[in-house]
C-alpha cells in the first residue's frame, strides 16, 4: 500500500483547509455530476466527501468511473471549503471536501448482498449471514464501540476499587442456574462431558474462600434455553463477588457503578440511592418482579371489597383463594375506544386470563357490563379505593394471584405504550429485594427462586427447622436490579457455613450423595474458613440494549445467534466427521420427535 492515511475519514476540520491529506476507506456512495464525481468515503470514524475533478487530476477522474460501492481505496488530495450552501451540518466533516490528486485502489468489492449503509429493510437472516458487511454499517459499529466503552468504564471502576479480574474456566461442571447445559464431550475421558458455565457462580465463591476478597470478570455464560428478544444462548455477565460485606454494601457499590456509567455514557445524573421495592410489593403494585417504573398505572387489590359479591366469576375466584385486582386508567376514558376494551380479553389469553372487566366513569354515571352485579355498597367502596372520577376507566381481573399478576402486568405495559406514557429517554432503575428463598414447583416441593447458595435473611434462619409453610415463607438476602422493566442483574448474600448449606440441600430434596456429586468441592470449601460473602451478576447485553434503546439483543452482540441458536455466518452448529465422533467415542442417532419427550 502506497498511500498510507494521514487522517481518518472523520478527522478533517476547518483548520485543515488548504492542506494535503491522505485518506483510506470504503466507497459509501457515488454520485456523478457530469464531469465531476463525488464519493462519500467512510471508515469507523466518519465520512468525508471526496471529489474527482478533471481539473485536479484527469487520471483520477477516469478511475473514478470504475469505482463501485464498498471498494476499498486510498486517495491523496487537497482539503477545500465546500461552496456556500453545499455544507452538510449532519456530519462533522460537512464543511469541506477533499479534491483527489492521487489515487490507489486497495481492493474491489463484489456487489454486496444488501446496501451496507441502508439495512433497515434487509431480511435479518441475510444480515446475519453477511454479518461482516452488516458490521461495516456505522450505526451498528457505534453500538459495538459504545459497548466497548462501557466495558472499559466497568473495568476501571472495579479495578480502582481493588477488584481482581480473574478468568474462570469455560470447560467445567454443571452450575446451578437451572437452565439446560451446553455439553462438550471429553476425548481423553470417553463418555464424560464438560458443561459450559451458565455463570461463574461456583468459581467465584471458591475465590472468596481463597481470600481474593473482591473478584470480577466480564464473563461469557452459556444457557441452552428458549430464546427471546432479550436472551441469547451465549451472553455476557459482569460478574462480581465480595467478602466480609452485606447486601447494602453490594447495592451501594453497584449504584456507584451505574452512576458512573450513566454519566459517562448517557450524560444522565442518577439520583442515588436507587429506589428499593420488596418482591411482594412489586408483585402487588406492578404484577411483576421486574417492574417498569417509567409510568404509573399501578395495580390495586380489591379482593376484600368483593369478598361477598354476587358476581359469580369474581366470587368463585376469591373463594378458590384467588384475588381481584384493578388498574385505574386515570383520565383516559375518551382516548380508549370500545375496541380497546374488547381487545383486552383476547390480549390476556396467552397469560391464561379468562376475561377482563371494565367500568367507564361517564358524566352520566358508571358504564360497565358487570356493574349490575355489584351492590351499592360494593360499588361505592370500589370507587373510593380506586379513586374513580369522571373520565376514568377501571379495568379488573379475577383469578389466581399468579394469573392476575401476569395479566395485569402485561396490560399495564400494553396501555402505557398505547397511551404513549413512556418517554424514550427515561431510565427508571429499581432494586427488587426480599425475594422468597423458595417457590413451590409443580409438585408442591420447594425449589430455589435464585440458586441454592443464596442465604436466608439472618432473622429468617430459624424457620429452616420449622414447618413446610414456614420454610416456604423464608425471605432471602437476594436482590435484583431492574431497569425499565427488565431484570439487568441479580445476586445475593451466600450461605457460608456448611451446616446451613446442607440444610438447604435437604429441603430441596438433594441428598448428601447428590449434593456431593453436584457441588462437592464447594461444600468442602465451605468447611475451610469460608468468609461471609455475596455478589451479583449484571447482564451486560441487556444493559447495552436498554442504554442504546434497541429492542433486539442482536444489535449489541457482534456475532449473535438466531432464534434457533445458529450462527448464520459460520453455520454453527454443524455436523462433524465420523473420525471426530469416533475419537470422542460418540455415536449419533437422531430420535423421533415423539420419543424426544
Ligand atoms: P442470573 O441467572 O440472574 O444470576 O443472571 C444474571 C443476569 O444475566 C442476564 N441474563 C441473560 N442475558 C442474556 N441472555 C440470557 N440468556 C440471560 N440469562 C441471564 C440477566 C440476569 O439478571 N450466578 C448468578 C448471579 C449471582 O448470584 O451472583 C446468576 O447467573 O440480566
Ligand atoms: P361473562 O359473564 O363471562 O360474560 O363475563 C362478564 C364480563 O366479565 C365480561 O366483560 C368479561 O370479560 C369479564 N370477565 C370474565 N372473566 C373474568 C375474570 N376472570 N376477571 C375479570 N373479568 C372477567
Amino acid at each position: 500500500m502506497r498511500l498510507r492515511r494521514t487522517h481518518t475519514c472523520g478527522a478533517l476540520r476547518e483548520s485543515d483547509i488548504g492542506t494535503s491529506v491522505i485518506l483510506n476507506g470504503w466507497v459509501g456512495s457515488y454520485r456523478d455530476h457530469g464531469g465531476v464525481t463525488f464519493i462519500d468515503l467512510y471508515d469507523r470514524w466518519g465520512m468525508t466527501q471526496i471529489v474527482f475533478d478533471p481539473e485536479f487530476s484527469s487520471e483520477a477522474h477516469t478511475i473514478a468511473h470504475t469505482l463501485r460501492n464498498q471498494f476499498t481505496i486510498a486517495i491523496r488530495g487537497e482539503v477545500r471549503r465546500r461552496p456556500e450552501g453545499m455544507e452538510n451540518p449532519s456530519i462533522e466533516t460537512g464543511e469541506l471536501d477533499v479534491y483527489v490528486r492521487e489515487f490507489e485502489l486497495l481492493n474491489t468489492s463484489k456487489t454486496t448482498p444488501f446496501d451496507v449503509l441502508h439495512t433497515s429493510s434487509v431480511h435479518a437472516e441475510t444480515r446475519l449471514k453477511y454479518r461482516y458487511l452488516d458490521l461495516r454499517n456505522p450505526e451498528l459499529q457505534k453500538k459495538m464501540i459504545f459497548r466497548s466503552r462501557a466495558a472499559s468504564l466497568i473495568r476501571s471502576y472495579l479495578t480502582e476499587l481493588e477488584f481482581v479480574e480473574v478468568e474462570t474456566p469455560i470447560l467445567g461442571r454443571s452450575t446451578p442456574e437451572g437452565a439446560r447445559d451446553y455439553l462438550v464431550p471429553s476425548r481423553v475421558n470417553p463418555g464424560k462431558f464438560y458443561a459450559l458455565p451458565q455463570s461463574p457462580q461456583l468459581y467465584k465463591q471458591a475465590l472468596m474462600v481463597s481470600g481474593f476478597d473482591r473478584y470480577f470478570q466480564i464473563a461469557k455464560c452459556f444457557r441452552d434455553e428458549d430464546l427471546r428478544a432479550d436472551r441469547q444462548p451465549e451472553f455476557t455477565q459482569v460478574d462480581l463477588e465480595m467478602s466480609f460485606i452485606n447486601s447494602d454494601d453490594i447495592m451501594g457499590l453497584l449504584e456507584g457503578l451505574f452512576s458512573t456509567l450513566m454519566r459517562e455514557l448517557k450524560g444522565v445524573e442518577l439520583q442515588l440511592p436507587l429506589p428499593r421495592i420488596s418482591y411482594q410489593e412489586a408483585m402487588l403494585r406492578y404484577g411483576s418482579d421486574a417492574p417498569d417504573l417509567r409510568f404509573g398505572l399501578e395495580i390495586t387489590d380489591i379482593t376484600d371489597i368483593l369478598a361477598q359479591t354476587g358476581f359469580g366469576v369474581f366470587r368463585r375466584a376469591i373463594d378458590q383463594g384467588g384475588c381481584v385486582r384493578a388498574i385505574n386508567l386515570k383520565g383516559y376514558s375518551e382516548e380508549l375506544t370500545r375496541k380497546d376494551l374488547d381487545a383486552m380479553t383476547p390480549f390476556v389469553k396467552p397469560y391464561r386470563g379468562k376475561g377482563v372487566a371494565w367500568i367507564r366513569m361517564n358524566e352520566s354515571g358508571p358504564q360497565s357490563p358487570i356493574i349490575k352485579f355489584f351492590s351499592e355498597e360494593e360499588a361505592q367502596h370500589l370507587y373510593e379505593r380506586m379513586d374513580a372520577q369522571v373520565g376514568d376507566v377501571i379495568i379488573f381481573l379475577a383469578d389466581t394471584q399468579k394469573i392476575v399478576c401476569n395479566c395485569l402486568a402485561a396490560l399495564r405495559t400494553h396501555f402505557a405504550k398505547r397511551l404513549k406514557l413512556i418517554r424514550d429517554d427515561a431510565f427508571a432503575f429499581t432494586w427488587v429485594v426480599d425475594f422468597p428463598l423458595f417457590e413451590k414447583d409443580d409438585d408442591g416441593n420447594p425449589t430455589p427462586v435464585h440458586h441454592p447458595f443464596t442465604a436466608p435473611k439472618a432473622e429468617e434462619l430459624h424457620k429452616l427447622d420449622q414447618s413446610p409453610e414456614d420454610v416456604i415463607s423464608i425471605i432471602s438476602d437476594a436482590y435484583d436490579l431492574v431497569l425499565n422493566g427488565s431484570e439487568i442483574g441479580g445476586g445475593s448474600i451466600r450461605i457460608h457455613d456448611h451446616a446451613t448449606q446442607q440444610k438447604i440441600f435437604s429441603l430441596l430434596g438433594i441428598d448428601e450423595q447428590e449434593a456431593k456429586e453436584k457441588f462437592g468441592f464447594l461444600l468442602d470449601a465451605l468447611q475451610y474458613g469460608a468468609p461471609p460473602h455475596g455478589g451479583l451478576a449484571l447482564g451486560l447485553d441487556r444493559i447495552m440494549m436498554l442504554l442504546l434503546g434497541t429492542d433486539s439483543i442482536r444489535d449489541v452482540i457482534a456475532f449473535p445467534k438466531t432464534q434457533k441458536a445458529t450462527d448464520m455466518m459460520t453455520e454453527a452448529p454443524n455436523q462433524v466427521s465420523e473420525e471426530q465422533l469416533e475419537e470422542l467415542s460418540i455415536e449419533v442417532f437422531l430420535m423421533d420427535d415423539d420419543e424426544d419427550e
